[in-house]
């Protein structure tokens, strides 16, 4: 167990939407994120797996305020900034930045390269939080444009000039601007070609043992997950299944959702890849509008028990720094 102080502390976290019905019903709700508890420290980088839909997304973007939680708690450094409003959110929230999945939507398509990963600093000197001159504010666009592999040469061009690579190289150059201890990466891979995935993922690593950065990491890829996380945290139905140090969650899932995901997952080498037993899952993921009684996983979990249906199982240790939501691990209370 490491000693470095939380980072982040995320406790309780509900988003829930409201949703209309159409006219005459009355309107109802989806609870995308519901209940959600977790932590980082300095320098790890926690990854987010799960299906889509499941609520990946949402968890990041209420972490980041983006979305305003319906309940629960969002510590960065001790501070809550679920209770910050304006310009003290804003600068509450300097210290987490976020990466998106899809750099052309994320950059606008008028500004240039340079300009996109300036305009951090400026809306922080706007506000009077920062006060970065206008010529240390070009050496850093210089500076961070070199370090993310994008040569200084281009900051006038604009993202439709630049590959998918490298625009997700300014979305990186972008959240790096205001020197974050922590990046919310939201799927920053998923859109990219497989070769241009590595490149990207190995970036974020060079930049992690650089900077001490810590991340939290989501993709749907349980390759891509194990590659980059310290620890994992696979989500169904807006809740965490299971949470663990990424070594012991490929060798050891204990959840039957995690067990079933991996299982799915396809393993290079064909002798393996012939022999082992697949768990093909019924039915589909629920949609999330609705609240249930008991396990989130119970209409589709094969090794299911009478009291799954009505109990909830809440996330717990099973082992060391390994937590489950599953009562064959732990009894109902
Ligand atoms: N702004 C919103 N309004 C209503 N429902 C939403 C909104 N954003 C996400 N959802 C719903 O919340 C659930 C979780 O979505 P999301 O967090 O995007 O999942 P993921 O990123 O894991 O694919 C989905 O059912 C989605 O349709
Ligand atoms: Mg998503």
């Amino acid at each position: 167990m490491s000693a470095d102080p939380l980072l982040l502390e995320v406790k309780g976290l509900k988003m829930h939407f409201p949703v209309s019905r159409g006219f005459g019903r009355a309107p109802g709700w989806i609870y995308a994120v519901d209940g959600i508890d977790f932590h980082l420290r300095k320098g790890e980088t926690l990854g987010l797996v799960g299906e889509s839909g499941c609520g990946k997304s949402t968890t990041a973007r209420a972490v980041a305020q983006l979305h305003r939680p319906t309940a629960g708690q969002v510590l960065l450094k001790g501070q809550d900034l679920t209770r910050l409003e304006g310009t003290p959110l804003i600068a509450a929230r300097r210290a987490m930045q976020m990466v998106f999945q899809d750099p052309y939507a994320s950059l606008d398509p008028r500004m240039t390269a340079g300009d996109i990963i300036a305009e951090p600093l400026r809306i922080y000197n706007t506000r009077g939080i920062t006060h970065v001159s206008r010529q240390d504010l070009s050496l850093r666009v210089d500076e961070l444009m070199e370090r993310v592999g994008l040569s200084r040469r281009f900051k006038n061009r604009y993202p439709h000039q630049f590959s998918g690579g490298q625009r997700q190289r300014i979305g990186i150059a972008r959240a790096l601007a205001l020197r974050p201890e922590l990046v919310l990466c939201d799927e920053p891979v998923s859109a990219l070609d497989v070769s241009i995935q590595a490149q990207i993922l190995n970036l974020f690593k060079d930049l992690q043992a650089e900077f001490g950065l810590a991340y939290l990491f989501i993709a749907h890829d349980l390759a891509i997950i194990e590659y980059i996380s310290t620890r994992v945290a696979v989500m169904y139905l807006g809740t965490i299944a299971e949470l663990s140090d990424a070594a012991d969650l490929y060798c050891n899932p204990l959840h039957p959702y995690t067990q079933a995901l991996l299982s799915a997952a396809p393993i290079p080498d064909p002798k393996v890849e012939a022999s082992r037993q697949r768990i093909i899952l019924t039915g589909d993921v629920p949609s999330p509008d609705r609240v249930r009684a008991g396990c989130p996983f119970y209409d589709r979990c094969w090794k299911r028990m009478d009291h799954c249906r009505e109990r909830t199982p809440r996330l717990r240790e099973a082992g060391p720094g390994h937590q489950v939501a599953c009562f064959l691990y732990h009894d109902p209370d």
